[in-house]
């Protein structure tokens, strides 16, 4: 069973070939991915239109590469995947119109992927993977989430942001303190010249006594901050000029103080979750699942409780097709879809 993923939710164009046959795990075939970072950098974020020319131009060219480096033809898939939401519409649309077109013209099945699936069951990619049941932290630009996950397509939600994401509370940080786009890995960067302890940044929800997060007051406190060191005045507004007021060293220290609340959350509510389900594994996946200190932070405080802790590869953190021709593959095992009979949907119910 040899499926195809296109991936095209944002700002990453990613195929990939899975073979999925029998019960074993998925095996990653092939994959490729184009990342639009530097299109959309002089912008500071991700213009959807150009998001969605660009997945245009470059999916076939993407699938022809993995085609190359498997040694397969096209007539060889036996289902192809996309990304059906959440996501950037007219992004989305590329994948999908593009998934339905091949399997109109091979005569084979479609399944649209929940993006947040492929997040979620990516470490399976790994070489160590998880098994189940496990407590899942998912950390993406738009989604902060901790469930848990008895098995494909089971999944319940423990506990979720009640505003921004994880992912957005590092970008908009690193927005503030002039750092382009895409904030996170930026921030995390600067974070390592800097002092954790230098600003005392908010810890939202951290006692909450339930499994919510809430990031939308760090950016507020990370601006009244920066005004601070810019000597602005506290009412004005948010100018790139702010950032240009403060030296290396006083942006390093934001970033670091900033970057150690949100990690600091992030840990002791997956450790709650940890707690209250019982469980003794732990999946951590999406974007923010690539920070360091996250993975630092996370193995030592599991380690002392004895919880296993498993990510996807570095590589397959952020978007890619890997995860959404995984995610198909482990449901046609699961039984949750069926390998032939034309377009299937499904919903991912969280
Ligand atoms: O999962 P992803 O690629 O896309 C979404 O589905 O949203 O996640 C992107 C998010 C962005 O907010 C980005 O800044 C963040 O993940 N990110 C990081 C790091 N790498 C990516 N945040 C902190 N540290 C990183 N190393
Ligand atoms: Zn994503």
């Amino acid at each position: 069973m040899l499926i195809l993923g296109i991936e095209s939710s944002c700002d990453e164009t990613g195929v990939a070939l899975v073979d999925a046959s029998g019960h074993d795990t998925p095996r990653l075939l092939g994959h490729a991915l184009h990342s639009q970072i530097e299109m959309h950098q002089a912008y500071g974020g991700v213009v959807p239109e150009l998001a969605s020319r660009d997945h245009i131009r470059r999916v076939l060219p993407l699938t022809d590469e993995v085609l190359a480096q498997t040694g397969l033809s096209l007539s060889a898939v036996d289902a192809v995947a996309y990304t059906r939401g959440p996501g950037l519409a007219g992004a989305l649309l590329v994948g999908s119109g593009v998934a339905c077109a091949m399997g109109m013209a091979l005569g084979k099945p479609v399944m649209g992927v929940h993006h947040l699936e492929g997040h979620l069951l990516s470490p399976f990619l790994s070489a160590d993977p998880p098994r189940f049941p496990f407590v899942a932290l998912l950390v993406s630009g738009g989604h902060t989430q901790l469930m848990r996950v008895d098995g494909v397509g089971r999944y319940e939600l423990l506990g979720e942001t009640i505003d921004d994401a994880a992912g957005e509370a590092f970008d908009k940080s690193a927005k503030l303190l002039g750092l382009g786009y895409p904030g996170g890995p930026a921030l995390a960067r600067l974070a390592l010249e800097g002092n954790p302890m230098a600003y005392k940044f908010p810890r939202p929800l951290l006692h909450s006594g339930d499994l919510d997060f809430s990031f939308a007051g760090l950016k507020t406190a990370v601006l009244t901050q920066v005004k601070r060191l810019a000597h602005a005045r506290p009412e004005g507004p948010a100018t790139p000029q702010l950032a240009q007021a403060l030296n290396v060293a006083q942006k390093a220290d934001v970033a670091a103080s900033v970057q150690a609340a949100i990690v600091d959350v992030l840990v002791k509510k997956s450790l709650s979750a940890i707690a209250s389900t019982g469980l003794r594994r732990l999946v951590v996946a999406g974007g923010v699942g690539a920070n360091a200190l996250l993975r630092e932070q996370l193995n030592a405080a599991c380690q002392r409780q004895n919880v296993r802790v498993h990510y996807p590869e570095l590589h397959l953190c952020t978007d890619n097709g890997a995860m959404i021709a995984l995610a198909a593959g482990l449901r046609v095992q699961a039984g949750l879809l069926a390998p032939s009979g034309g377009a299937v949907a499904y919903r991912f119910d969280v």
